[in-house]
């Protein structure tokens, strides 16, 4: 992770300066205090470049004078509107931009919590998944090591930035699990990785096959049964509300399917190896518990991952075959690679079984027909609940994980219906997405709950301005923003 520093305003004597500019904006400050020391030279470059200060315009000026390496102006649009979000951005951006320099200093402008989302965006942007690269050239890798945001209000930004931090460092955790291949980061390993989680404060159970076996967890233990690695199902729990009165925790519940090969109903060979990121959702959770522990939220909270592999082989359970769930409810797997939410059946049932939540959200790389509707831009939201509904949509807005959601109802539900068991585990092609969050909602009783289908924004496939292509770690500031806003105190 990039070094964050705040410091008073003050010119630097090297390195970048990324100068992020509103909306018809005047030169001043240390804008005008460069171009003095340049002669002029950032003026004349951002008149050449015919710079407004739009949203998302970026000039770059090289060598400009004064030891200056490069002087970076980002657009943030007009001030009055830019919204933490956009600091954000500016900030990816300019990082983008000084990836050549060892320390780039950053002038924000705005409030001290500006500045510290503009540091959060240059850390995120910065994110590389480095730990197979053995062979790249120093002058190839990215140099900077150091953000340096100058602000007035030093002191106020650096305590807004501790927070942030937190939720950096969940980002990256969880960036970390998605980006590893499968033959690392099968159930076992990725278990494993979870239990370092206590580190941070959190407890962290995991049960192994023959805990479920004993508890009844016949979906998710008919996915794994194909495969060679064992299943795990992990229970991390963060107490952030000691001595302030019992309440119940929120909980969060994610579709951890370390590599998703279809099973027998097996996949098509080409884009199968993106598949290793069908364990998005359990990612997900475990980087959202690392940062309220990590933030020292004042929530109860619980974040529960369903680890299987879905492989074919001689034990792989057949299409047509009957399992029994955790809730009792049995199942014909008509489509075994319809997986995730046999995975997500036992989890949530557990879930609130176990720890009557206030309300549960879970997150699943589900179904393609959610990227056929949205695309890559939200994430499909399914939910009994319009109050969460509206929740996570604003939540959405704020940090730019934006949700969509998406009808539910006894029409589609029907589709589910089986010739021989309680359910089928596919509704057929037409709303698919919708099929399979109606799959899910039967084992859901009462409790208020949502649905993210993020088969569209766990990764990316180009650079964004604060996520690199790759694993997004999409829901981690989002459902950290839904607490924050919401379930705190
Ligand atoms: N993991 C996939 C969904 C997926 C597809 C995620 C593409 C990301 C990109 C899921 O397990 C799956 O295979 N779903 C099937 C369901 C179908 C068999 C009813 C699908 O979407 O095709
Ligand atoms: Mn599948
Ligand atoms: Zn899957």
């Amino acid at each position: 992770m990039l070094d964050v520093a705040f410091a008073k305003p003050t010119l630097p004597k090297a390195g970048a300066l990324a100068l992020l500019i509103g909306e018809g904006e005047q030169a001043s400050g240390l804008w005008a205090e460069a171009d003095a020391a340049t002669g002029g030279a950032v003026g004349r470059a951002l008149a050449a470049a015919r710079f407004t200060g739009k949203k998302g315009q970026t000039a770059t000026i090289l060598a400009p004078g004064a030891g200056l390496s490069r002087v970076i102006a980002v657009g943030i649009g007009k001030r009055a509107d830019a919204k933490a979000l956009a600091y954000e951005e500016a900030g990816g951006q300019a990082e983008a931009a000084a990836s050549g320099d060892a320390v780039l200093a950053i002038v924000p402008g705005g409030g001290a919590a500006d500045a510290a989302h503009a540091a959060l965006g240059a850390v995120l942007r910065g994110y590389r998944f480095d730990r197979y690269r053995t062979k790249e050239k120093a002058q190839d890798k990215p140099k900077l090591a150091k953000v340096v945001v100058n602000h007035d209000e030093q002191a106020a930004a650096r305590a807004a930035w501790s927070d942030l931090a937190a939720v950096a460092e969940g980002v990256f955790i969880t960036r970390d699990l998605v980006s590893e291949p499968a033959n690392v980061l099968n159930p076992a390993e990725f278990a494993k990785r979870c239990e370092g989680f206590e580190k941070y404060g959190l407890s962290v159970e995991v049960l192994g096959p023959k805990e479920m076996k004993k508890l009844g967890f016949g979906a998710l233990l008919g996915v794994a049964q194909g495969s060679a690695n064992e299943p795990r199902f992990v229970i991390l729990e963060w107490k952030g509300r000691k001595g302030r009165g019992k309440s119940k925790p929120v909980a969060f519940v994610g579709k951890g399917v370390t590599f998703d090969t279809g099973g027998i109903s097996i996949k098509p060979a080409g884009g199968m190896e993106e598949m290793k990121w069908d364990m998005g959702g359990a990612g997900t959770v475990a980087g959202l518990m690392v940062a309220l522990a990590g933030r020292k939220a004042k929530v109860d909270a619980v974040g529960i991952l369903g680890l299987v592999e879905n492989m074919p082989s001689g034990t792989a359970q057949r299409p047509g075959d009957v399992v029994t769930s955790y809730s009792g409810q049995t199942i014909e797997v008509l489509n075994t690679d319809a997986e995730g939410r046999l995975v997500l059946a036992d989890a949530l049932w557990y879930c609130q079984e176990k720890f009557a939540p206030r309300f549960m959200v879970d997150l699943a790389t589900l179904t393609g027909a959610i990227i056929v509707a949205l695309g890559h831009e939200h994430a499909g939201l399914f939910s009994n609940n319009d109050e969460l509904s509206q929740q996570l949509t604003a939540a959405g807005i704020e940090t730019g994980e934006k949700v969509w959601r998406m009808p539910l109802g006894d029409a589609y539900d029907k589709m589910l219906k089986s010739d021989i068991a309680d359910m089928k585990n596919i509704g057929g092609r037409p709303g698919g997405s919708i099929t399979a969050a109606q799959f899910i909602q039967r084992f859901v009783n009462d409790t208020p709950w949502a649905h993210l289908d993020i088969a569209g924004t766990a990764w990316t496939h180009k650079d964004g301005a604060i996520i690199p292509k790759g694993a997004s770690a999409f829901g981690v500031r989002l459902l950290d923003r839904l607490v924050a806003n919401h379930f705190e105190e």
